[in-house]
């Protein structure tokens, strides 16, 4: 595996596989990698057919808000590097910030609307850091694929829209969402949990699976369900939660009917730490 961590170098390498008629697959992380960052690997890997895979580690401080986790964001570089080697990663891209956002940048992108939604009401500016390191990543690494996971749902229908609006060519691919045995979705984020919230962070799950069966029974009103999840996250005396929502996955508005495709999504804290998680229908 090659470690690059000059954007230029990483242009000019990726220019010449290509030259060579590489499909190449590209993987955005913010490191601490766990098997759901692997299983975007290996997506790049054997459904689309790329012949190599970048990885990028970059924790993007223009994501974080003023009071987030931005310093304390779990870091471990030794750990990662060895990770993203045995999951056949065959370049790793892991540039600093002063590279990636030098003194005078003044250029943000912004998708307008989808941004504000969801995650976006208690974390106004967050994904305008996305797009922004994003449309970055992507115009220096160039690549034919980009993966994201499932987990992080409205960041993937806010990229499609930005690479759609700008014309970007390139191709995002979405990863099904990976769970621990009990059902947890995989996070980085998931170390921040004590043992008791750990335990009580189990109700998102099964809140999202009760929303499930209740949409295969025939449930076709969103306030319905909703109430019903929120019922079943209350129960947990340490969860606070932010949202629980249905939305389109064309715009992220809240839908009247449930119909395909619909986004189930919820935030809830447990703590200072904040979990998301979701089904698509
Ligand atoms: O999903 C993430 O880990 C980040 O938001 C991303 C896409 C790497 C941008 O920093």
């Amino acid at each position: 595996m090659i470690l690059i961590k000059e954007p230029n170098a990483m242009h000019d390498y990726v220019n010449a596989s290509k030259r060579t008629g590489k499909r190449i697959g590209f993987v955005p992380t913010m490191g601490f990698l766990h098997a759901g960052h692997t299983s975007l690997a290996s997506l790049c890997r054997t459904r689309e057919s790329c012949d190599e895979v970048i990885m990028s580690i970059f924790v993007n401080p223009l994501q974080f808000g003023p009071q987030e986790d931005y310093e304390k964001y779990p870091r471990d570089m030794d750990r990662d590097t060895s990770i993203a080697e045995k999951a056949g990663v065959d370049v790793l891209f892991v540039p600093d910030a002063s590279a990636m956002y030098p003194a005078a940048a003044r250029t943000k992108v912004e998708v307008e609307e989808m941004s504000q939604a969801l995650c976006g009401v208690s974390r106004p500016t967050h994904f305008r850091g996305v797009t922004t390191v994003v449309a970055k990543l992507l115009n220096i690494v160039n690549p034919d694929v980009a993966a994201f996971g499932q987990k992080d749902a409205q960041q993937f229908f806010i990229l499609q829209r930005m690479v759609a609006d700008l014309n970007m060519p390139v191709q995002l691919v979405m990863a099904p969402i990976v769970r621990e045995a009990d059902g947890l979705a995989m996070s980085s984020r998931n170390v921040y949990l004590n043992e008791e919230e750990r335990k009580q962070a189990l109700s998102l799950s099964r809140a999202l699976v009760m929303a499930h069966q209740m949409i295969e029974k025939g449930e076709t009103k969103p306030a319905v369900i909703i109430q019903r999840m929120t019922a079943i996250i209350r129960q947990q005396p340490l969860a606070k939660i932010d949202y629980v929502a249905i939305v389109e996955t064309e715009n992220l508005q809240p839908i009247q009917t449930i119909q395909s495709p619909a986004l189930i999504a919820l935030a809830v804290l447990f703590g200072k730490t904040r979990l998301i998680d979701n089904i698509i229908i």
